[in-house]
């Protein structure tokens, strides 16, 4: 069966008080709209439509690298049922269905549409009548498309639709909020938005509808009605999970969908064989991959794409971005991590900054204090204490003393600095880019070096520590 996917993105957000579209405010990381556009191509074959209105450019801006999205636009904002429609007259299929999807309903999965779309296939509605002639008849079951409806026995009801259903506990309409009276507010079970039937059956209903309602708006939920009249019947498929169906109207909501996404992501880290100090503090903007018994403790956050080997340990407030952390290193407190390749068995921090382009090799170490910039640091190499590496290549069993510097930059240009195997390179030493220190050869603690040192030797290049005898700090009088 065809797939046409409609999602709702059109709206204005006032309630959010922000200056940025509704679906682009962003939700662990990345806009709304854009965990919806996920969900759907979880849906193999499905295409996928997206209605922009407000803040139109900066949506679509937004989503250029995602070619394969059909975009309609609906320059006025007259409900959600006038902006299905702004869709439809590409949708020529009456026989393929559609999925409605609210780009303000983040969190819904991919197995939830899958079972509500089974929910759109016709069911027998009866038997043809005894006293039709045709004795064959009464042998074939009448089949009849179905409307599925994704709804929500919700503990707090407001805000949304209320489902009202008959005696017969058939579904009869939904009714808005702010056109409720006070038994229907009342009602517990609500409209989630998400809705799918015949693309065909959608059409007709979409044609008929009109905004005599408390918000003057065309709206979509009205087709319910619609079809109940049209003796298609409604089958609602209640969600269990309440966050799947979070709607999302101001920074409350938004707030406490962030804290649902937080709780699924940790429980599928925990459930995947990851110690986490505490679910409720831990962010994952973006993707967080992770080997066998990983420990990640209080107040970190992986932004983009992060890859954790086996038996990492990251220590607390670690913020880690773009980064491969390979197995049994670790990661101390308050170490701040972007675009760094770190090997096996490497320690790094606590408070320590690696930026793009910085790659430890195995077992290596850099300590608190220390930034790395673009540079590569050898197996079992240390750099502890106070130090700036940039533009440097670092070979194997190399000490980098206390308070280093390579001076990479000369006000024009970036040089880089070349420490070689084994080299000690004293604290406090400024080394002068560009420059080399020779294979193990040491550096006086104080130096300033300005040429490359010469393999196996000890260079040493401060000033001469003089005394002066019998001196009188200024100032001081003789008796
Ligand atoms: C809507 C439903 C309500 C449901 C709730 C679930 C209607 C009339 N009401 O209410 O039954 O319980 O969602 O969260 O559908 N949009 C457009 N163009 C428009 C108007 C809205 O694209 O002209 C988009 C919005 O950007 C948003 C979505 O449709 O993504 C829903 O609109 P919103 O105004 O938030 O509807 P609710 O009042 O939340
Ligand atoms: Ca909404």
């Amino acid at each position: 069966m065809k797939l046409d996917i409609v999602i709702l993105a059109a709206g204005k957000g006032r309630r959010m008080n922000s200056d940025l579209p509704k679906v682009l405010q962003p939700l662990a990381g990345r806009p709304l709209l854009a965990h919806v556009i996920a969900t759907c191509n979880q849906l193999p074959e499905a295409r996928v439509h997206v209605v922009y209105g407000h803040g139109g450019d900066a949506v679509r801006a937004a989503f250029s690298d995602e070619k394969s999205l059909h975009w309609h636009l609906q320059a006025e904002q007259l409900g959600t049922g006038h902006a299905v429609g702004c869709a439809m007259s590409t949708l020529t299929d009456n026989n393929s269905l559609v999925l409605v999807l609210y780009g303000d309903v983040p969190l819904v999965t991919g197995p939830t549409l899958e079972r509500l779309i089974e929910q759109t296939e016709p069911r027998v509605a009866g038997h043809a009548s005894p006293d039709d002639h045709d004795s064959a008849a009464s042998e074939f079951p009448v089949l009849t498309d179905a409307v599925a409806l994704l709804t929500l026995h919700a503990a707090d009801p407001t805000g949304y639709g209320r489902i009202v259903r008959d005696r017969g506990d058939r579904v009869q309409r939904i009714v808005e909020e702010k056109d409720a009276d006070d038994s229907q507010r009342r009602l517990q079970e609500v409209n989630t938005g998400v809705l799918a039937c015949r693309t065909g059956l959608l059409r007709r209903w979409l044609g008929h509808l009109d905004n005599a309602n408390a918000q003057g708006e065309y709206y979509l939920t009205d087709v319910i009605e619609m079809a109940v009249a049209d003796g298609i019947p409604v089958n609602a498929q209640m969600v269990h999970d309440e966050d799947e169906v979070l709607g999302i109207n101001d920074r409350i909501q938004l707030a406490a969908a962030e804290t649902a996404l937080r709780r699924r992501t940790a429980h599928t880290l925990m459930r995947d064989g990851v110690t986490l100090a505490d679910p409720a503090r831990l962010d994952v903007r973006g993707s967080l991959r992770c080997g066998r018994d990983v420990q990640i403790d209080v107040n970190c956050v992986f932004e983009g794409e992060v890859t954790l080997g086996d038996r990492v340990k990251v220590g607390p407030g670690a913020v880690i971005k773009d980064c491969t952390i390979a197995a049994d290193s670790v990661i101390a407190a308050n170490s701040v991590l972007e675009g760094a390749e770190v090997a096996g068995e490497c320690t790094v921090g606590p408070m320590a900054r690696l930026r793009p382009g910085a790659v430890l090799s195995h077992g290596a170490r850099v300590g608190n204090f220390v930034e790395v910039k673009k540079s590569l640091i050898g197996a079992g190499s240390k750099v502890n204490h106070l130090t700036y590496i940039g533009d440097a290549r670092i070979g194997a069993g190399v000490n980098v003393g206390c308070g280093t510097v390579t001076c990479n930059y000369d006000g024009r240009a970036k040089h880089k600095t070349v420490i070689e195997d084994g080299a000690f390179v004293g604290s406090g030493t400024m080394l002068v880019a560009p420059v080399k220190v020779g294979a193990k050869s040491y550096i006086g603690s104080g130096s300033t070096i300005t040429r490359d040192t010469v393999p196996g030797t000890l260079t040493v290049g401060r000033a001469r520590q003089t005394t002066v005898e019998h001196w009188t700090p200024p100032g001081s009088t003789e008796d």
